[in-house]
């Protein structure tokens, strides 16, 4: 597994190195462990970030949470242009700082318009991350809520103006999105909400 770490990292260093520009990133860490040297190589191309449309996180539960955390930090400074934001394998037990960073991406924003998010084991506490959609209420069209368990945190949805799709698929607690769906029907906009 390790040299394959190995391969992935000096794939990732070419590329900032050469001076390019991403415009899709999908990290998968159960693929992969950051080696800080990334780091260095990404202050030496700040524009590595700057036009990333759409990012893809696969954050595993077993995450080693502090190199993840100063990649997130990075990608929340440098990469405001994403249009599409997917997070998949999300786990309530994350260490505040993870949760914090993944908050500074949704905020730092300039026209987020897709968020989607996979729950890994039905998470139930949401550390503020739904809540920061709040930051993006006038450009999201499309949300994508996979295996979680509503928590009040999912009623800043109800001032999406713009939202045209939302999807809840296989989640809980559906009693506290019910309080706010009438607010959505105003808008006439197709609600998929499958029942487990
Ligand atoms: C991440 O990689 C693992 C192992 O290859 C795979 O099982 C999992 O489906 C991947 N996750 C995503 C979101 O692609
Ligand atoms: C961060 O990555 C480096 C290099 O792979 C490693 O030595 C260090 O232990 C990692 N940090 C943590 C908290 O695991
Ligand atoms: C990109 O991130 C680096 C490291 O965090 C920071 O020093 C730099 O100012 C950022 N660049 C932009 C354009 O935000």
């Amino acid at each position: 597994m390790s040299s394959i770490y190995c391969i992935i990292n000096l794939l990732f260093k070419l590329f900032v190195e050469s001076g390019a520009t991403l415009h899709k990133l999908d990290l998968n860490f159960t693929n992969y462990e950051i080696n800080p040297e990334i780091f260095y190589s990404l202050g030496r191309n700040e524009l590595f970030f700057s036009r990333l449309q759409d990012l893809s996180l696969s954050l595993i539960s077993d995450i080693n949470t502090e190199n993840v955390t100063v990649l997130l930090k990075i990608l929340a400074k440098n990469a405001t242009k994403i249009n599409a934001l997917k997070i998949d394998e999300f786990y309530s037990e994350y260490e505040p700082q993870l949760h914090h960073a993944l908050i500074c991406i949704i905020k730092s924003q300039e026209q987020l318009r897709q968020f989607s998010l996979f729950g890994g084991e039905y998470p139930t506490e949401f550390h503020g991350i739904i809540s920061a959609l709040e930051s993006q209420k006038k450009s999201l069209q499309e949300v994508l809520i996979t295996c979680c368990a509503c928590s009040t945190e999912f009623k800043v949805l109800t001032n999406c103006k713009n939202l045209e799709i939302l999807r809840i698929r296989n989640c809980d607690n559906l009693k506290i999105l019910e309080a706010s769906l009438s607010t959505l029907e105003i808008f006439n906009d197709l609600i998929d909400a499958r029942n487990t």
